[in-house]
């Protein structure tokens, strides 16, 4: 199993896509490609986000395109056949890790305190999902379990935005940042694609600083 920052290749953002549209999924997709992104991942929060992965895999073949907030099985297999390329989760249950792994995709199922950290990585994995990664002690928790598990990478997300993605950036235990502010609500409901991919554009400088 190939792991999601081989995947992700140092490209520092992992926006989430949600819609009910899939050709709002593309066109949004598409805003943060035209910005820089290389991955993003669609939330299986509304019906049709696996048809949204199947729309973006399509029209944006230089695109990496994961799924998101997978919670059983069922989304895992389907995720993968959908042509899902990575999976993520907010939680990682022994089910559910024996679910994604199955798939053989690369994945980072999340975690929030350090025995699910420590659990995950028993089952060797090393790349994880902190969620949620403002309210679980952001930064400063991720700086404290450094030490403890020198071995885990963390992608965080939760409460991730343009004034504080550096801080998490600035760890060498963060591989990359994951999150929805992206997509403000008011640039979706107006369909103004171009404010995404200007706040892409900003989002990858800041990272890049
Ligand atoms: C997730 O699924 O990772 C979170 O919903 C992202 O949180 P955010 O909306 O605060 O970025």
């Amino acid at each position: 199993m190939k792991a999601l920052s081989t995947l992700l290749n140092g490209s520092p953002l992992l926006p989430i896509i949600q819609t009910e549209q899939p050709e709002q999924a593309v066109a949004i997709a598409e805003a943060m490609r035209d910005g820089g992104v290389k991955a993003v991942e669609v939330v299986l929060r509304t019906p049709k986000a696996l048809a949204a992965i199947s729309a973006i895999r399509a029209a944006l073949p230089d695109l990496l395109v994961g799924a998101g907030t997978v919670l059983n099985a069922e989304q895992a297999q389907a995720c993968s056949w959908a042509g899902a390329q990575f999976l993520v989760s907010p939680a990682a249950t022994p089910k559910l890790l024996e679910a994604m792994l199955s798939t053989g995709l690369p994945l980072a199922p999340g975690v929030q305190t350090v025995t699910e950290m420590a659990a995950a990585h028993e089952m060797g994995l090393t790349e994880l999902k902190f969620f949620p990664a403002h309210l679980s002690g952001g930064p400063a928790l991720l700086n404290a379990v450094r030490t403890i598990l020198p071995k885990v990478q963390f992608c965080p997300t939760g409460g991730i935005g343009i004034n504080n993605l550096a801080d998490y950036l600035a760890l060498p235990n963060v591989f990359v940042v994951g999150g929805s502010w992206l997509t403000p609500a008011a640039a979706l409901q107006n369909a103004d694609y171009d404010a995404v991919r200007r706040l892409t554009e900003q989002s990858l400088q800041i990272a890049a600083d």
